[in-house]
């Protein structure tokens, strides 16, 4: 995780480099710094905690230039201090931030330590800032010598990386390099920059180039940009403009960017079907032109992903087998990437993330592409994401970034595309158990859908009341079942990354198999309960928890019969179609956990110990 940001500019890059933190915040905030390019000197602010603290030693002390880097950190190697915040220098030459893992950094620390250099953090950083220092004694003095520098040491530094790199032999350039982590230039008018994400640029411009793995690139006083690829030939990446305009980086009129976006969900599920459905059924080129080939040949379906993601994932197993008849297995990438998978003939591997650089994910496909599926589809919110380029097919969810930690708008985009996933599936398999007629009356479902979202954020007034009896609570527990068993994951999840509450999910069938004997009054036991085929063992369940004084909270259908009781809260959901029914179910879980971190004091956005983009193992 970590953010980066870089600037050669025609003016002051103090506030630019502190905005693109600020915007960056959502992928570290343990420590921030910076270090910009002074008088000829290597000037560096750091302070432990957000970018506002750093804002605040930049405030106390401007040292102005023209050309700085910056960074904020999520701790991994070191605790969070300022010794160990970035940017790192070797002696007064070099300064380096670093967004990554540096696996063989004890042996390369051991060799330096060896010939003289003395560290003063504990981070696996710290050695690519001394390498650098070694290479340019041994580099001419001519420009373009820290850029040579730079191609030369990566070959030395196993695992992870995007870089930034400043140095005094060089003051008006910084180097950017990338592998495994994400990187993007932004061009400007005789200005250029680096960031982690196009979002942390967006004040200063709208046009990025996506770095490709081992890319390594010089930035110019003048805007001038010079790329060389992982084996040192120059090269041209296309720019792209940035289309979601820069509306994403600010919380409008919302307390926080959760509550933003979870608004936000009906405009982005219509984004997400737009142009992707006739009348009757799904357009399969959506997914690519070779999809429809693709997947009638698909025999079995692995789908691989993380946290958030993998609960949509859990999800599409339900609809998969039920609509498409195709057989599906779910797991975690950070598991199944050191598995030996067995990979049945004609198997379609499927990943989802809304990032698309999630390190696990990543390196799942990336062994996935050695065992011998037939092609892997992407679904991710991410344009230019590694995910997207390094799959064979893809679909955008079309969320818009994402800001909160805690993911929402995500994950029932993710729903959708495996929605639009399955119907694509079941129209391209003679054999799938779905027909034209349901095909059709999903499709229909899926296109009234964002009203009824709507009517269910309306709720909102009193999902806030039911949120107090949750405020003193240490436990809850989550009960759904078939393919509301993951969103009661989901929502299990959501409670504890914000509310820091210990939730824990079942579906609800197994209750009586252990967990009812954490049952009693004083745990609250929240249950999703739309109209479907598990209706009525549904309710059996939830008789079992008030038997045994448990406090139930239930979202449940309108038509269903299920009413509040002294010990029973009932809210009641418009009707919707069962199949997507998970979809609607999410939305009261995503509000139910927002007002009880609300009302916990926690700091909603940037829950504490977490990072929206996991680009470490
Ligand atoms: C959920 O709220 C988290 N943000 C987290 O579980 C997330 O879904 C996970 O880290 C995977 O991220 P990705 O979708 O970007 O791959």
């Amino acid at each position: 995780m970590c953010g980066i940001v870089g600037a050669v500019a025609q003016r002051n890059v103090q506030g630019i480099l502190l905005e693109g933190l600020k915007r960056l915040e959502y992928r570290g905030y343990d420590s921030a710094g910076m270090t910009v390019m002074h008088q000829g000197a290597l000037t560096r602010h750091r302070a432990v905690g957000k970018v506002a603290a750093l804002d605040a030693r930049v405030a106390e002390k401007s040292l102005p230039g023209v050309i700085g880097i910056a960074h904020t950190r999520w701790a991994t190697h070191g605790k969070p201090s300022e010794a160990n915040a970035h940017p790192h220098h070797s002696t007064d030459r070099v300064a380096v931030v670093h967004n990554g893992i540096i696996e063989n950094h004890e042996r390369t620390k051991a060799r330096l330590q060896a010939a003289g250099h003395v560290f003063t953090s504990e981070t696996d950083t710290e050695v690519i800032a001394h390498l650098l220092n070694d290479a340019l004694d041994d580099a001419s003095d001519e420009r373009g010598a820290l850029f040579a520098a730079v191609q030369h040491i990566v070959n030395d530094l196993g695992g992870a990386y995007a870089l930034g790199v400043m140095s005094v032999s060089e003051p008006d350039v910084v180097i950017g390099a990338r592998q495994g982590s994400p990187l993007v230039v932004g061009v400007g008018i005789d200005e250029a920059f680096l960031a982690s994400d196009p979002l942390a640029l967006l004040p200063v411009t709208d046009r990025f180039i996506y770095l490709e793995e081992g890319d390594v690139v010089e930035l110019r006083d003048g805007g001038h940009i010079r790329i060389v690829n992982r084996v040192g030939q120059p090269v041209e990446r296309p720019i792209h403009v940035f289309e979601h305009g820069d509306g994403a980086a600010s919380k409008g009129e919302y307390r926080h960017f959760m509550l933003k976006e979870i608004y936000e969900q009906p405009a982005v599920i219509s984004a997400a079907l737009e142009g992707r459905l006739s009348d009757t059924g799904v357009l399969v080129e959506s997914f690519g032109p070779e999809a429809a080939t693709l997947f009638a040949r698909t025999r079995q379906i692995h789908i691989i992903a993380c946290g958030t993601s993998y609960h949509a994932g859990l999800v599409a197993r339900y609809w998969l087998e039920r609509y498409a008849g195709v057989p599906v297995q779910v797991e975690v990438a950070s598991e199944y990437r050191y598995r030996h998978p067995v990979v049945p003939e004609d198997t379609l591997f499927v990943t989802l993330s809304q990032s698309g650089e999630t390190a696990d994910t990543l390196a799942a496909l990336r062994y996935a592409k050695t065992l011998g599926y037939i092609g892997a589809l992407g679904i991710c919110n991410v344009p230019g994401s590694s995910l997207v380029r390094e799959s064979d097919l893809t679909l955008m969810t079309r969320a818009g970034p994402e800001i909160g930690v805690a993911s929402t708008k995500a994950f029932t985009t993710q729903l959708i595309a495996l929605m639009l996933f399955t119907l694509a599936l079941a129209k391209s398999r003679s054999d799938a158990p779905l027909d034209a007629g349901e095909q059709g009356e999903i499709v229909q479902a899926l296109k009234a859908l964002a009203p009824i979202c709507q009517q269910v954020l309306a709720l909102n007034d009193e999902i806030e009341v039911l949120s107090q009896a949750f405020a003193e609570k240490h436990h809850a527990l989550f009960l759904g079942r078939g393919a509301h068993f993951p969103i009661a994951l989901e929502g299990a999840l959501k409670l504890k990354e914000i509310s820091y509450i210990h939730a824990e999910a079942y579906p609800a069938g197994e209750l009586k198999h252990g967990p009812l004997a954490l049952v009693d009054s004083e745990m609250p036991v929240i249950s999703v309960a739309p109209n479907d085929d598990l209706l009525e063992k549904l309710k059996s369940n939830l008789q079992e928890v008030r038997a045994r004084g448990g406090q139930l909270f239930v979202f449940a259908d309108k038509n269903v019969g299920i009413h509040a009781h002294d010990d029973t809260q009932v809210l009641h959901l418009p009707h919707i179609h069962e199949a997507l029914a998970p979809l609607l179910y999410t939305l009261p879980l995503q509000l139910l956990s927002y007002h009880v971190a609300v009302l916990k004091g926690t700091d909603v956005d940037q829950p504490r110990n977490l990072a929206k983009s996991v680009t470490v193992e």
